[in-house]
């Protein structure tokens, strides 16, 4: 007899995204004339092509790999060290942060990441999770058995939320009591908020004081406009004692297809074996990557290399000035409907309060029916996104300047 994972039973009917699209498929079936009119602000997906110095990377890899002597097969499943190298170069030394190439390792995926970062950790760790979250970090702790059943709020036994607020910004603090494992995500998903430096130092001094881990998953910096805020964790001191980064290429190279990614574990960080004893994380998540994962193909690294270029950093900012010209767009359509809306100036999404009376999913519901735009129900991000919703402002403009359109003739 085969046992199944029953952890799995506990999870809700079906991950988000898939869940929206089957309701905007069964939408479009029963709808066949409002169809090709539907404009897609929920998950938030790239939707401009690669650039340039991308695609120029990726022909000249195929071309190597059409020929023997510079034929690739396996490479390194921690990535390629002109890859690692570009990025802790670019990405932090540049900076003034201290990250060696070897301490980033090349994934093809944040979503990915995430989720099997769990595989180096005990089972016995409190974990806390923000509310509302990227349901990824709730949903593959629920997997690993982490948690007990939900209620019926969504919310799992044995998972500590911390709720996002306005009151707080939706940037949580840290509780009272200890947990050994936090996730923190900035500029938010699905909020937009973005945590401060000393909003993030009283994490990284609470992570210290209780031998606790942070699991930052930053795949948004690239959208922080502001210069005072941080876009590492490792921007704040002591968070080579206590933090995982995850960074992606999906939302600034727009790789959401491509995929490429990576993860920073400094060899600094340490975490408690079963006898007490503080040991490295560094060489376990290495031995994770050696043993699960064959690495991310030669031409998407070679792809990825070349966003580090000076034409490449200068694409990215196009890219991100369109999505942001987007959000601008969208931000001021929502406003002058008398909503409330939060994030969008840092980050790519709209976090927008429903109007008086209805739930995340009739907010969903009416918006599809009545001017056939697809948002995020804010209560499949957590029980605290209820009375929310979330719309992603990767899209062409002409999408986005006709949902700002159609937002406008909605009764709400
Ligand atoms: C989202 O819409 O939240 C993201 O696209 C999900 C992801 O990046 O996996």
């Amino acid at each position: 007899m085969a046992y199944l994972n029953a952890h799995y039973l506990k999870l809700k009917a079906g991950y988000l995204f898939p869940e929206i699209a089957r309701r905007v498929k069964a939408f479009a079936e029963a709808h066949p004339e409002a169809a090709s009119r539907i404009i897609r602000c929920g998950i938030g997906d790239v939707t401009e092509p690669l650039p340039p110095a991308c695609i120029e990377a990726l022909h000249r890899a195929v071309d190597e790999m059409a020929r023997r002597e510079t034929f690739r097969g396996y490479g390194p499943e921690q990535g390629y060290e002109f890859l690692r190298s570009a990025i802790a170069q670019h990405d932090f030394r540049n900076r003034g942060l201290e990250v060696a190439d070897d301490e980033v390792f090349v994934s093809d995926g944040s979503k990915c990441d995430c989720g099997n970062i769990l595989d180096i950790l005990g089972h016995q760790n409190t974990i806390a999770i923000p509310d509302p979250v990227y349901p990824v970090y709730v949903d593959t702790n629920v997997m690993a058995g982490h948690t007990g059943p939900a209620d019926d709020s969504g919310a799992y036994a044995g998972l500590r939320y911390l709720p996002c607020t306005p009151d707080n910004y939706f940037v949580p603090e840290p509780p009272r009591e200890p947990v050994d494992v936090v996730y923190l995500c900035s500029p938010n998903n699905p909020t937009g908020a973005v945590a401060t430096r000393a909003q993030l130092q009283a994490w990284v001094d609470y992570a210290l004081r209780h031998q606790s881990l942070i699991l930052f998953d930053a795949a948004y910096e690239a959208y922080i406009a502001d210069p005072a805020l941080p876009h590492s964790i490792y921007e704040i001191p002591g968070a080579r004692e206590c933090a995982i980064e995850f960074r992606s290429f999906s939302k600034n190279g727009g790789f959401t297809g491509v995929r490429c990614a990576y993860t920073v574990v400094p060899k600094t960080l340490l975490a408690m074996d079963d006898h007490g004893q503080r040991r490295p994380l560094h060489p376990l998540w290495n031995r994770r990557m050696a043993t699960k994962f064959n690495g991310v193909s030669y031409i998407v690294q070679r792809a990825a290399e070349a966003l580090y270029t000076p034409e490449g950093q200068a694409q990215v900012r196009q890219l991100i000035d369109h999505y942001m010209g987007n959000a601008r767009i969208l931000r001021e359509a929502l406003q002058a409907c008398g909503l409330t809306v939060y994030g969008g100036q840092n980050a790519p999404y709209l976090w927008v309060k429903t109007p008086p009376g209805w739930s995340s999913w009739q907010a969903f519901d009416a918006i599809l029916e009545k001017i056939n735009v697809v948002v995020t129900p804010g209560s499949g991000f957590g029980a605290q996104g209820e009375g929310y919703f979330r719309l992603s402002s990767f899209n062409s403009r002409a999408n986005a300047e006709e949902a700002a359109r159609r937002f406008a003739t909605m009764k709400w």
